[in-house]
């Protein structure tokens, strides 16, 4: 049942690709409740790997408010949030404009397949929750490939209704809750082991990791 919701969801969005301006809304209102806890992880996670120096880009950007904990948080040198939705950015605008640390952060409309960005010049990209809408990963997966530096990495994360119970067992909200939130709003494990994700990752020549943190999983992209 979860596996039929998951296949409608990922086809729609895929189709769909930018969040349109009345769900916009009601995602800045009820979905980053759910996954602002996540973005602490990922805080976290990037203070370990970088000192704040160089370009961090957030693709698939959203409502801006994982770039606004980075920018209270870790005070980096650069960061850039890019989305294909106009109300998205305009919803960003609206969340870092009350933020001391919104002159630190650049908001691009501009599509993932396709960065306004030059070659080699980006230290970290970010992406969560965005690859479920991506049409062509392969082609997203090289233009994160030329964008980055040559240590540079992309970190994306995607939820996987697909997790053991067992690894869900840390985590406060309810499991099946979980499960169905995650069936709506990502890839599962298994497209990353042998489904669509991993043809485009086998097919580009990059070097990739993927770990699986209770229901989310974490793709590390970075070059040969
Ligand atoms: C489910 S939301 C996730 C937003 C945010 N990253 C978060 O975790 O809350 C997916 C975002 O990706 C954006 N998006 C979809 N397709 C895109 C594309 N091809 N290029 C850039 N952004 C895209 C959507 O407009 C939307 O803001």
């Amino acid at each position: 049942m979860l596996d039929l919701l998951n296949k409608i969801f990922i086809w729609l969005q895929r189709w769909v690709q930018g969040i349109p301006s009345g769900l916009a809304h009601l995602y800045d209102r009820l979905a980053t409740r759910y996954l602002e806890p996540s973005y602490e992880h990922i805080v976290e996670e990037l203070r370990d790997k970088t000192s704040g120096e160089g370009l961090i880009v957030e693709v698939g950007c959203g409502t801006g408010k994982l770039l606004l904990k980075i920018a209270e948080t870790l005070k980096p040198m650069s960061v850039m949030g890019i989305d294909i939705s106009r109300a998205m950015i305009e919803l960003s605008k609206r969340n870092l404009s009350r933020s001391r640390s919104r002159g630190l952060v650049d908001l691009i409309l501009a599509d993932a397949h396709n960065m306004p960005i030059r070659n080699q010049c980006v230290d970290l990209i970010l992406s969560t929750s965005t690859l479920h809408h991506i049409r062509q990963p392969k082609r997203f997966f090289d233009e994160c490939a030329r964008v980055l530096k040559e240590d540079g990495e992309a970190w994306i994360y995607e939820f996987s209704h697909d997790a053991e119970y067992e690894d869900l067992r840390a985590i406060k909200t309810p499991r099946i809750f979980l499960k169905i939130l995650a069936a709506l709003h990502g890839i599962p494990r298994r497209i990353f082991e042998k489904g669509y994700i991993k043809k485009a990752l086998e097919n580009g020549g990059y070097r990739y990791k993927i770990s699986y943190q209770g229901a989310v999983t974490k793709l590390i992209l970075g070059k040969t």
